[in-house]
């Protein structure tokens, strides 16, 4: 496995697969991986002959407030699972590789960003496409994957890829769960124990306000009764549960498929997770 920190030298690697006529496949992360993006390398590695991994916090997605200084950073670590997954290369590239002095361009999706997480995050979805319009134009895969955990952020960068023409398949991989259902996450670190035992309600809530939708209860009252109950059960702040278009993010209108999407805070741990309708 290859571990290259700068752009000339990832291109020059895939340059060389290219010219034999190898297919490419990139899955992005911040590293602190988890089985959840494990998953995903897996889920590439039979769809391309050579497979890339980058590494890279992104400061431009988390704004002062946020936990940029303290998330977790394991890189020894991740660099041995991704070479036991047999991926080909590793691209962990230097903050000046991804923002040089005079970084002024951002790219942003509108109105997707700005609903759901884009209401209390407005600054996290320019920051996501900015960086993964980077990547995919830095490494030219012809099939990236991302999770289905952040949804609205996999939502955001197909709209994103389409919008720019970029020539790359942009795929979603299944939530990974914890056995009691809690969503794989590089943040659930952050948890005590006592919320590491109330998290997995989260999930508990969402299932049932998408069993109740598909048999036909009103969306409001489902997602409401889902609130309250997250709430009673010792959730500090619930920021919404929404049930909304799949594809739009925008209030379901009936007739096409539907996802129901939640975050909430658990002490200083906000929570994010979705299903299917
Ligand atoms: O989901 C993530 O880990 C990040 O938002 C991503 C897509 C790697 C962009 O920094």
């Amino acid at each position: 496995m290859e571990v290259v920190r700068s752009v000339a030298e990832m291109r020059e690697i895939v340059a060389g697969w290219r010219k034999v006529g190898e297919s490419v496949s990139l899955v992005p992360t911040m590293g602190a991986l988890h089985d959840g993006h494990m998953s995903l390398v897996h889920a590439v590695s039979e769809k391309a002959d050579r497979s890339i991994a980058s590494i890279f916090v992104n400061p431009t997605q988390f704004s002062p407030s946020e936990d940029f200084a303290v998330y977790p950073r394991d890189e020894a670590r991740d660099l041995s699972m991704l070479e036991a997954a047999g991926v080909d290369l590793v691209f962990t590239p230097e903050m000046t590789q991804m923002y040089r002095e005079g970084h002024r361009t951002k790219v942003e999706v509108q109105e997707l960003s700005q609903l759901l997480e884009g209401e209390t995050r407005p600054h996290f979805f320019i920051g996501v496409a900015t960086v993964v319009a980077k990547l995919l134009i830095q490494a030219m895969p012809d099939i990236a994957i991302f999770g289905e955990k952040d949804y609205q952020q996999l939502c955001v960068i197909r709209s994103m890829a389409r919008d720019l023409d970029l020539p790359v398949e942009i795929l979603g991989g299944a939530t990974v769960r914890e056995s009691d259902g809690l969503a794989m996450s590089s943040r659930n670190t952050y948890l005590t124990n006592a919320e590491r035992t109330l998290a997995p309600r989260l999930h508990h809530e969402i299932t049932s306000v998408a069993t109740r939708v598909a048999k036909g209860d009103p969306i409001e009252i489902a997602c409401k009764d889902a609130a309250n109950e997250l709430d009673s059960a010792g959730f500090n702040a619930v920021d919404y549960v929404a049930v909304r278009d799949a594809e739009t993010l925008e209030p379901a209108t009936g007739g096409r498929p539907m996802r129901v999407l939640a975050a909430a805070w658990l002490g200083k741990t906000r929570l994010i997770d979705n299903v299917a309708v």
